[in-house]
């Protein structure tokens, strides 16, 4: 069961624009007219994509970006120029800042966790890029300091602000698929400076305008390597390749349509196939298929070096959904064409950050339920990360449900 919501509790007994400060830190209470005050930790390629949509929205939304904090001071100075934002080059200082209200982290995911159990620790709401977290042990602990403190969290995976997945999930609930078997989804792409070849930038220099060391963070040592830095989606340290950085956009669709959890089984298969003379680690091709106990696969496909796409069907006995651009449509087995009513479900919201904000916002303001919380959150990081484990371990793995930890099946 949720706890009760510890903004709830305190806007019960204390006025809009107080201040509460409590063991979990310190939290301003903010009423629906009250501004609120962002920071934002990792100012970097989709951190650029948050900062700009939040100024184009900012006095229509009442919020304001105060402070920004990144480890390489051009790209802090770039996001300040951008938001007039404050520059901290250490986030735990910009936590410290009582005026923040929620804060934007938009690091390499091997950070995403430790940001957040700070920022939660000083009494923030969070808006965190998927995946939540690196590892599933870091999502556990994600989860359990969130229902702690009873603040906000939302998970980047933005596709969850179009409805049309929860939508499908009603039909779904109601029957008018049948029983859902098999659900494939795709996400390949084939162009220039794919395989994520970000430009490196010469002027980035270690120990001079850059905090190497920090950034490593908890991850392997090493002497500075621009690669690293600039492309680090191709290396295990710091990210778990196509399933972290795409699949968990797929995946939380279909968690959220067909009501699911955690995946039972997970086998992924793939490699550097297109892409194997360069320095990454991670395969370029990569495909995955997750078991769930209710009875369906998910299979998960996709390539870097082919984009033609994969339909999105949940495959019913009775009848097909498929996710258009526009939401979706439902049609009948031929079997089942007279008791099954086709369907076209028109979409009124999308994959959009700005709507994905301002569900937090929501959150904070009016306690709106988030569309991509800390639980849909983890239920993305067990998928992604125990395709990444069969994938390095040529095995088969399982989902220990007692004891929330992957296992050799
Ligand atoms: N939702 C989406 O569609 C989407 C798209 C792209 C990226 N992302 C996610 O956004 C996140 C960032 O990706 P990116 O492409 O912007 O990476 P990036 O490398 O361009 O930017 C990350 C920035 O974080 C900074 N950083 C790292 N550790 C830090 C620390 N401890 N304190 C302060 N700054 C720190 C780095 O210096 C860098 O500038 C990732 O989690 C990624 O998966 C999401």
């Amino acid at each position: 069961m949720e706890p009760v919501s510890r903004r709830t509790f305190l806007s019960d007994s204390i006025a809009a624009g107080a201040a509460v400060s409590t063991a979990h830190g310190y939290t301003r209470v903010i009423g629906a007219n009250d501004r609120i005050r962002i920071g934002v930790i990792g100012c970097g390629g989709m951190a650029s994509g948050h900062m700009r949509n939040l100024m184009r929205v900012k006095d229509a939304e009442n919020i304001e970006i105060i402070e920004v904090s990144d480890l390489y001071d051009k790209r802090a100075e770039a996001a300040s120029k951008v938001t007039g934002g404050k520059i901290t080059k250490d986030y735990r200082k910009l936590l410290a800042n009582k005026d923040i209200d929620y804060v934007l982290i938009a690091t390499p995911e091997h950070w995403h966790a430790q940001c957040t159990l700070d920022a939660l620790a000083a009494g923030k709401h969070i808006y965190c890029e998927k995946p939540m977290t690196y590892t599933v042990e870091e999502a556990k602990r994600v989860v359990a300091k969130v229902k702690a403190t009873g603040l906000k969290m939302q998970v980047g995976v933005q596709g969850m602000s179009d409805e049309s997945y929860e939508v499908a999930h009603q039909y779904i609930k109601e029957g008018a698929l049948g029983k859902v078997v098999l659900a494939q989804i795709d996400y390949s792409r084939n162009h220039k400076g794919d395989f994520w070849m970000y430009d490196v930038d010469d002027d980035a220099k270690p120990g001079v305008n850059l905090d190497w060391n920090t950034w490593l963070g908890t991850a392997k040592k090493r002497p500075y390597d621009p690669e690293r830095f600039f492309r680090w989606r191709r290396y295990w340290d710091y990210s778990g390749g196509i399933a972290t950085d795409l699949f968990v956009h797929r995946v939380t669709r279909y968690i959220k349509a067909l009501g699911l959890t955690f995946p039972e089984r997970a086998v992924a298969t793939g490699g550097k196939f297109q892409f194997g003379e360069g320095k990454a680690e991670v395969p370029d091709t990569f495909n995955m298929l997750l078991d769930y106990p209710e009875g369906v696969t998910i299979q998960l496909v996709s390539t870097m070096a082919n984009d033609v796409k994969v339909n999105h069907y949940l495959r019913g006995h009775k009848a097909t959904l498929e996710f258009t651009n526009t939401g979706f449509t439902i049609t009948p087995q031929n079997m089942y064409a007279n008791e099954v009513k086709p369907v076209t479900y028109q979409k009124k919201g999308a994959e959009d950050i700005v709507l994905h904000h301002k569900n937090l916002q929501g959150a904070i303001r009016k306690n709106e339920d988030l569309k991509c919380d800390c639980m849909l959150g983890y239920y993305g990081v067990v998928a992604a990360r125990m395709g990444v484990e069969s994938f390095r371990r040529r095995k088969y793995i399982a989902w220990d449900k007692a004891k929330e930890r992957m296992v050799n099946a």
